[in-house]
C-alpha cells in the first residue's frame, strides 16, 4: 500500500495511508491536504474525536452540498459558491454555534467556515440545515492551505479568528496562528478595506496579536488611538470564550483593516 509520511514537529513521522476512505461516506475526506502536504508547524493538533449520530448524519447528507475538502489543488470561485454575496472567512469555528448565529443575523454575507474538527463540522452543517442558513460553507483542513492555494488574491471581504488555540507553553508559541507570516498571507487574500477580526481570552496572546498586527505594514488599527477594540455587538459568545470567562479570563477583540491604499 502506498504511504505518505505525516511529519509532526514534535516526534518522528507517523505513517499515514494515502487515499484513506472517508469516515463518513460522502463526507469530509479523512486526510485532506493539510495534514500531509508539506513539513510545516501547524496551529492545530490532529484529533480523532467522537462524532454523534446526528453529526455523522449531517456530514453524510450535507457535505456533498455545503462541504469543501481543502485539497490545495484548485482555486475557488467564491462568487459561484456564494451566489455573489460578500464572503467572510472564519478560521477555527469549533462547534460552530457562533458561526450559525452570525450567519442568521447577516444573511447577506457568506461565511466560509474552516476547521479540522469533524464533530464541529457535522454540528455546523446540522445547525445550518435546521435554521435554513444557505450562506454557510464548511471547509475541512488547514486554513493556511485554503488561504495560500485555494483563495484568489483580494477575494475576501473579511476574516474572523475567534479564540484561536492559545498554545500557552513557550515551546509551542511557534504554533500560534497570528504571526507576521500569516498576516502577510491573509492581507493578500483580503480586499482593501476588509476587516480582520481576532478575539482571545488569553492575555499574553492578546498582547502578541496587538504587537504583530500594529507593526504589520498591511494592516491598520480601526481604533483611532490604537489598542483593543470594544467588543462588537455582532460577535456572539463562543463556546471557547464561555469557558475562558468561567475561569475569570478577560476577553480582547482586535479589529484591524487592510488599508484602502492609493486610489
Ligand atoms: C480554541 S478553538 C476555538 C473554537 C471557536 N472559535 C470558539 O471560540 O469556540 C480553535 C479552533 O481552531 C481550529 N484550528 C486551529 N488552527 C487551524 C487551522 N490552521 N486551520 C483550521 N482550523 C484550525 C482548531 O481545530 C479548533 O477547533
Amino acid at each position: 500500500m502506498s504511504e505518505l509520511r505525516n511529519h509532526t514537529p514534535d516526534g518522528p513521522p507517523a505513517p499515514i495511508r494515502a487515499g484513506r476512505e472517508p469516515r463518513f461516506p460522502g463526507g469530509p475526506v479523512a486526510d485532506p491536504a493539510g495534514s500531509h502536504h508539506e513539513r510545516r508547524i501547524r496551529s492545530f493538533q490532529p484529533r480523532r474525536s467522537r462524532v454523534t449520530a446526528g453529526q455523522g448524519d449531517a456530514l453524510q447528507r450535507l457535505w456533498p452540498v455545503w462541504g469543501l475538502d481543502i485539497d490545495g489543488l484548485r482555486v475557488l470561485d467564491l462568487e459561484e459558491m456564494f451566489g455573489g454575496l460578500p464572503v467572510v472567512l472564519e478560521i477555527g469555528f469549533g462547534m460552530g454555534e457562533a458561526t450559525a448565529q452570525m450567519a442568521a443575523a447577516d444573511p447577506g454575507t457568506g461565511i466560509l467556515a474552516v476547521d479540522v474538527h469533524t464533530p464541529g463540522q457535522g454540528n455546523l452543517l446540522g445547525l445550518a440545515e435546521r435554521n435554513g442558513l444557505s450562506n454557510i460553507r464548511v471547509a475541512n483542513g488547514d486554513a493556511i492551505i485554503l488561504l495560500r492555494e485555494m483563495l484568489p488574491p483580494r477575494s475576501l471581504d473579511g476574516l474572523r479568528v475567534f479564540f484561536p488555540d492559545p498554545w500557552p507553553k513557550k515551546r509551542h508559541h511557534k504554533r500560534r496562528l497570528i504571526q507576521p507570516e500569516f498576516l502577510t498571507l491573509a492581507a493578500a487574500r483580503l480586499k482593501p478595506g476588509a476587516i480582520l477580526h481576532c478575539a482571545t481570552d488569553w492575555e499574553p496572546y492578546a498582547e502578541q496579536m496587538l504587537e504583530v498586527l500594529s507593526a504589520h505594514p498591511d494592516f491598520e488599527n480601526t481604533q483611532e488611538h490604537g489598542g483593543y477594540a470594544p467588543r462588537p455587538a455582532f460577535r456572539p459568545l463562543t463556546r471557547f470564550e464561555g469557558q475562558g470567562l468561567d475561569k475569570g479570563h478577560k476577553v480582547h477583540d482586535l479589529l484591524f483593516r487592510r488599508p484602502l491604499g492609493p486610489a
